[in-house]
């Protein structure tokens, strides 16, 4: 019997595979490759109005769409997939992330793309680890494009039982665009996003609208994945990348596109540098990364002043 089960596993994952093979044809099909540096970046020369969904070149419009549909697709196996392509290190990332924020009990907290809540969750650990009622005046909403992924974030803190009476911090759950806000001036006392603002379509207009909500010294932090500084580091990660990915993603979750999505979309985010820059062009000051895991990703850090 467990040989049988075993003879039909090999046969499924034999299946996946020669699937996997034949997606990655088609996708090489419309990616520009080269050998030297790795899969490349889309290098199609962009028409106004334009903008890249991963390594394709489409409408703005279609690229809010199409990333809409690749989480509401994921949102159920989202916090599944993550665990498993990333080895469960994201968990120690977005640790690192909240000790770096270090939020105090009068921390009003916007968490931007917030999908499933996991910065939430950390925002309230970490309050109720500076000791009992340290939460007590702390907030953090919980902002997404997508409902299916907030709905997901909010039956897991039912779960976790987090209510304001008993984790003594106040959560709401907000579906808004990153980009236009219908949120007051100067309202937050910090604004975090993780591994959001890749998947808008103007990462300036988020950053703008990012300023704006934060009250004057109110602190910017940013967890996004980034560029290795190392050409045999990168190649190495770009392997992972491009040839695991949608593997897994189609082992785990039964779905090859969204994780193909993923890794085109982390290859198209600009470098530490250039995003920096973008930071300190919002109005930000103190601006500042942090890199992790050699630069798979890092931590960026500005105040409105
Ligand atoms: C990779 S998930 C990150 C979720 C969570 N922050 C985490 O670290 O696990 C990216 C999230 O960004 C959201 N998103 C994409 N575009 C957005 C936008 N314009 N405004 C707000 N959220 C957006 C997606 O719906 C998705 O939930």
């Amino acid at each position: 019997m467990a040989l049988r089960t075993r003879i039909l596993k090999l046969s499924n994952l034999r299946c996946v595979t020669q699937q996997a093979s034949r997606l990655r044809a088609m996708s090489t099909q419309s990616t520009q490759t080269s050998p030297k540096e790795g899969p490349a970046t889309a290098t199609e020369e962009m028409k106004p109005g334009q903008t890249h969904f991963g390594f394709q070149v489409v409408a703005e419009e279609e690229k809010t769409k199409k990333v809409h549909e690749v989480f509401e697709t994921v949102a159920e196996k989202y916090d599944l997939m993550n665990d498993v392509m990333s080895m469960g290190i994201h968990r120690m990332w977005k640790d690192i992330f909240m000790c770096r924020l270090a939020p105090q009990p009068e921390t009003k907290l916007l968490d931007m793309a917030g999908g499933t809540g996991d910065i939430a969750f950390r925002y309230i650990k970490y309050l109720q680890n500076l000791g009992p009622s340290q939460g007590t005046h702390s907030s953090v909403t919980v902002c997404d494009i997508n409902q299916a992924m907030l709905d997901v974030g909010k039956q897991r803190a039912q779960k976790l039982g987090y209510t304001p009476e008993s984790c003594g911090v106040e959560i709401n759950w907000k579906c808004a665009d990153a980009e236009r806000l219908d949120l007051p001036d100067d309202s937050y006392t910090a604004y975090t996003i993780a591994f959001g603002i890749r998947n808008c379509t103007h990462i300036d207009k988020v950053l703008e609208e990012a300023y704006r909500v934060l009250t004057p010294g109110g602190r910017f932090m940013c967890l996004e994945f980034s560029q290795l500084p190392n050409d045999t580091l990168q190649w190495v990660y770009d392997q992972y990348s491009f040839q695991v990915i949608p593997v897994l993603g189609q082992l785990f979750a039964g779905q090859w596109k969204p994780y193909q999505y993923l890794v085109e979309s982390i290859r198209q985010f600009p470098n530490q540098e250039k995003f920096k820059s973008m930071i300190e062009d919002a109005g930000f000051r103190q601006v500042t990364y942090e890199n992790l895991t050699f630069g798979t990703c890092a931590i960026h850090s500005g105040f409105k002043i």
